[in-house]
């Protein structure tokens, strides 16, 4: 197995493994430690089954479950896919598209549940032939960056996270229906996480996080922004430009991703697994 970190301050490219075969703990462990280290570790050319996908995500613990009903019969797997059931694509500016089109936006997934993911497992099944690449941000690094005196006024800061906050600025929201948007009240997190493995700590926001309880919100919202415009540089970010087969895991703890627009007359379909930061309850994904 060769670990290649990329030129940031997270990611890194693991080749010389099948993650389809039979992981002995010792192989999964090596993995499991450049994760932490890395936050976002990239497997060229794996091309896993949906079977394979699911069984190589639980080594990491219990999935989240779609909370939209998925055609291919796999509760744990999420597609994220412009192709209509008649094969046709889905056009950018659609309710479909447009529901898509908010994974471009810096997020956490599942920071709009009451216990985020802790992980993500992404496979491409079928890219464009441009675009569509899928960026990373290292909120580790960010945190560090911070001013002492930014790091100590958000120390016991809270942000309220809403999914309908932040699709509602993005439009899609009628993919969704009633019952599933009730399911989708506002939550709250700090804005200053410790990694439960690591210690390391770091920020958590991105499009999710609306406003910081008790502070004026037209104010904190404008200083979320900026601080996750801040954070978003170099040499925090790093860039998987994605071939068919690809997978890439990352950390929801402490890394922000979006996704690269493409030309919308192209096919892009990726598969995600989305580990829950708890086991048991909560369990459902978006
Ligand atoms: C995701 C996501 C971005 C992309 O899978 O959670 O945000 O590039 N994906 O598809
Ligand atoms: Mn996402």
């Amino acid at each position: 197995m060769d670990i290649t970190p990329c030129e940031a301050t997270l990611g890194a490219t693991i080749t010389g493994v099948d993650l389809a075969a039979k992981m002995d703990d010792a192989t999964f462990g090596i993995i499991e430690a450049a994760w932490y280290k890395y936050g976002v570790l990239i497997f060229p050319e794996q091309s896993l089954s949906n079977e394979a996908h699911i069984a190589f995500s639980r080594r990491f613990g219990e999935l989240e479950r779609s909370i939209t009903k998925n055609r291919d019969g796999y509760p744990e797997i999420i597609m994220l896919s412009n192709v209509k059931r008649d094969g046709g694509l889905w056009p950018h500016e659609s309710e479909h598209g447009l529901f898509l089109k908010g994974n471009t936006g810096w997020h956490t997934d599942s920071s709009f549940k009451r216990v985020p993911s802790m992980a993500s497992l992404l496979a491409a099944h079928r890219v464009p032939d441009t675009g569509g690449g899928t960026e990373y941000a290292d909120m580790r690094a960010a945190y560090d960056a911070l001013e002492p005196a930014m790091q100590a006024w958000l120390e016991d800061k809270v942000a309220v996270h809403s999914y309908m906050y932040s699709q509602g600025l993005v439009g899609g929201l009628s993919v969704l229906s009633e019952a599933e948007q009730a399911a989708l009240p506002p939550v709250e997190h700090a804005l200053i996480r410790s990694h439960p493995k690591t210690g390391r700590k770091n920020l958590y926001l991105g499009r999710h996080a609306s406003h910081i309880l008790g502070q004026d919100e037209g104010e904190s919202r404008a200083l979320l922004q900026k601080l996750c415009d801040d954070a978003c540089q170099p040499p925090r970010t790093t860039t998987h430009y994605w071939s068919a087969g690809d997978v890439v895991i990352w950390d929801n703890r402490c890394v922000l991703h979006r996704g690269q627009t493409w030309p919308g007359d192209q096919t892009r379909v990726m598969a995600r697994t989305t580990i829950a930061g708890e086991a048991g309850g909560n369990e459902w994904a978006l």
